[in-house]
C-alpha cells in the first residue's frame, strides 16, 4: 500500500465515532458504518453522534475526509483496513459476547467475498475474550468470504486504552499502541497508521493476536487491582488516627515500580470497561484452569467499598431522623453522562434499601440517572440546590465544579459533607459543618 490507506470504521458509538474522527482529522479518508441511522446521519451532517469532549473539534478538522454509511459493501470496497468497534457486552459467565462482532463481520466478509479486492485487513478493536479472534472470528471470515487468512486477508487485534471523557486526548497520546497481528506485515501497516495519528511517540507493542488479547484484558485487571489496593489503604487510614491516605499513596506512587496513576484511595471503580474486564480476566483464567484470585479479590473489594460508604452515611442519620441525603456525582467519573456501574448510582441503591430519602445531582449525568431511578429519588438542578434540600451531602466524583463548594452553599445547621476524593478544605467550613474526608481518621466517625 503506498501513501495513506483508506480506512473504514464499523460502529460509530462512544469509541468508534472518536477513532473515525481522529483518523480523518489526521488525514486519512474514512468511511464510518453503523446500523444506527441517526449516527450515520449525524456524521454526514458534520455533527458528533455521541457526547464526548473534543469530538466535534475532530469532526470539524476532518474536512470532508469523513463520511458514513449503513452499507458494508461500500466500506469494504472503499477502504484497505476496517476497524470493528461494535459492542461486546458481558455475558452472565463473565465472558464477552461476540454476537455484534459476528453480525458485522458476516456482512463485511460477504462484501469482501463478492468484491474483486485482492487483500483486506480486518481489525478487531472491540474488547474480546482471549482466543476469540483466532478461534471464532477468522473461521467466520474465511467461511463467509471464501478467502484465506494470510493470502487474501490479514487480521489484527488492536484495542484502545481510552477513558470516556478524555477519549480523543487519550487516543492521540497513548502510552502504548497494542497491535496484535496475524503477520508482521499486518502489524507494520497498523504501526504506520498510528505513527500518522499519534501526537506523541508511543511504544508500539507488536505481537501475536493471542498475546494482544491477553495483554488488553490483563492491563485493565492490573489497574483495577491497583485501585482496590488504594481503596483498602483508604479504609485502613479511616481507622488509624494521624494517617493521611494521600500522603501515603503519593509516596508509594513515587516508586517507579508502582507509579502514581490510579492510586488514589476513594470510591470503587465503575464504568463500561473496568469492572467487566476484570471479571472477564478471572473467567478466562478459569477456563484455562488457572485461579485468578487477585482478580476475584479486586472485584470483591470493589463491591464492598460502596457498602462501607452507605454504612458511614447511615451512621450519620440516627433512627427517626428525617435526613435527606444529597448524592453529588452520578456518572462513574467526571465529564461523562455514562452511569454504568457507577459508584454514585450503586450508593443510591444502597441508601434506598435503607429507606433514606435521596436528592441527586450531576452536571451532565442527571438525565441518565432519571431514566434509571424515575421518581424514586429527587433531582437537584445544581450543587447549591442539592445543599438546600440535603443535610448530608456526599461527593462521589472528582468533578471540578464540586471544588467550588464553600460555606455559602450550606443551608442547614448541622450539615454533614462526606468528601470521597478530598476535594475540599474541611477547615474552611464553619462549626455547623461536619466534614468527613474518606481515607482520613474522621471519616470513620
Ligand atoms: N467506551 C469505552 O470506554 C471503551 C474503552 C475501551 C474499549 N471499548 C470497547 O469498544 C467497543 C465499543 O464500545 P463503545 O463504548 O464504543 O460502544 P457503543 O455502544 O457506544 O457503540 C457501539 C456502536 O456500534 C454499533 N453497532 C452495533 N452492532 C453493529 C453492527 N452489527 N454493525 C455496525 N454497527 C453496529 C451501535 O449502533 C453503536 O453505535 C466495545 O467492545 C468496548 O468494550 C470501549
Amino acid at each position: 500500500m503506498g501513501g495513506k490507506p483508506s480506512l473504514s470504521v464499523v460502529g460509530l458509538g462512544k469509541l468508534g465515532a472518536c477513532s473515525a474522527s481522529c483518523f480523518a482529522a489526521k488525514g486519512f479518508n474514512v468511511i464510518g458504518v453503523d446500523i444506527n441511522r441517526g449516527f450515520v446521519d449525524a456524521i454526514n451532517r458534520g455533527s458528533a453522534p455521541v457526547k464526548e469532549p473534543r469530538l466535534q473539534e475532530m469532526i470539524d478538522l476532518s474536512k470532508g475526509r469523513l463520511r458514513a454509511t449503513m452499507d458494508f459493501e461500500e466500506a469494504v470496497k472503499g477502504s484497505g483496513i476496517t476497524f470493528l468497534i461494535v459492542p461486546t457486552p458481558s455475558r452472565s459467565d463473565g465472558h464477552f459476547s461476540d454476537k455484534y462482532l459476528k453480525d458485522a463481520l458476516t456482512h463485511l466478509a460477504a462484501a469482501f467475498g463478492k468484491s474483486d479486492k485482492k487483500y483486506h485487513i480486518f481489525v478487531i478493536t472491540s474488547t474480546v475474550s482471549p482466543g476469540t479472534t483466532e478461534r471464532e472470528l477468522v473461521p467466520l471470515i474465511e467461511s463467509v468470504s471464501g478467502r484465506k487468512l494470510g493470502r487474501d486477508f490479514g487480521v489484527s487485534y488492536n484495542p484502545e486504552f481510552i477513558a470516556l471523557g478524555s477519549v480523543i486526548t487519550d487516543f492521540l497520546n497513548p502510552d502504548m499502541v497494542l497491535i496484535g497481528g496475524s503477520s508482521e506485515q499486518v502489524c507494520d501497516e497498523l504501526e504506520k497508521v498510528y505513527q500518522a495519528v499519534c501526537e506523541n511517540k508511543p511504544y508500539m507493542a507488536k505481537m501475536s493476536v493471542a498475546s494482544a488479547e491477553v495483554t488488553k484484558i490483563s492491563l485493565n485487571s492490573f489497574v483495577t487491582m491497583k485501585i482496590s489496593f488504594a481503596n483498602t489503604l483508604a479504609n485502613i487510614c479511616g481507622q488509624i488516627p494521624g494517617t493521611n491516605i494521600d500522603h501515603i499513596t503519593k509516596a508509594l506512587g513515587a516508586d517507579k515500580r508502582v507509579s502514581p496513576h490510579y492510586l488514589k484511595g476513594g470510591l470503587s471503580f465503575g464504568g463500561p470497561c473496568f469492572p467487566r474486564d476484570n471479571r472477564a480476566f478471572a473467567a478466562f483464567a478459569k477456563e484455562y484452569g488457572v485461579e485468578a484470585s487477585l482478580a476475584t479479590a479486586t472485584d470483591r473489594i470493589n463491591q464492598v467499598q460502596t457498602e462501607l460508604l452507605a454504612e458511614l452515611i447511615a451512621k450519620q442519620t440516627p433512627n427517626g431522623d428525617r435526613n435527606v441525603v444529597g448524592v453529588l456525582g452520578l456518572a462513574y467519573k467526571p465529564n461523562t453522562p455514562v452511569i454504568e456501574e457507577s459508584p454514585g448510582i450503586k450508593l443510591i441503591e444502597r441508601l434506598l434499601e435503607r429507606n433514606l430519602e435521596v436528592i441527586a445531582y450531576d452536571p451532565i449525568a442527571t438525565e441518565s440517572a432519571r431514566v434509571h431511578f424515575e421518581d424514586r429519588i429527587l433531582y437537584a438542578s445544581s450543587a447549591r440546590d442539592c445543599f438546600q434540600s440535603a443535610t448530608i451531602c456526599v461527593l462521589t466524583t472528582q468533578c471540578g465544579e464540586f471544588k467550588e463548594i464553600d460555606q455559602s452553599y450550606i443551608a442547614h445547621d448541622p450539615t454533614t459533607i462526606i468528601d470521597c476524593w478530598r476535594l475540599l478544605d474541611g477547615s474552611k467550613f464553619g462549626k455547623g459543618v461536619n466534614y468527613l474526608a474518606l481515607g482520613s481518621f474522621n471519616g470513620g466517625k
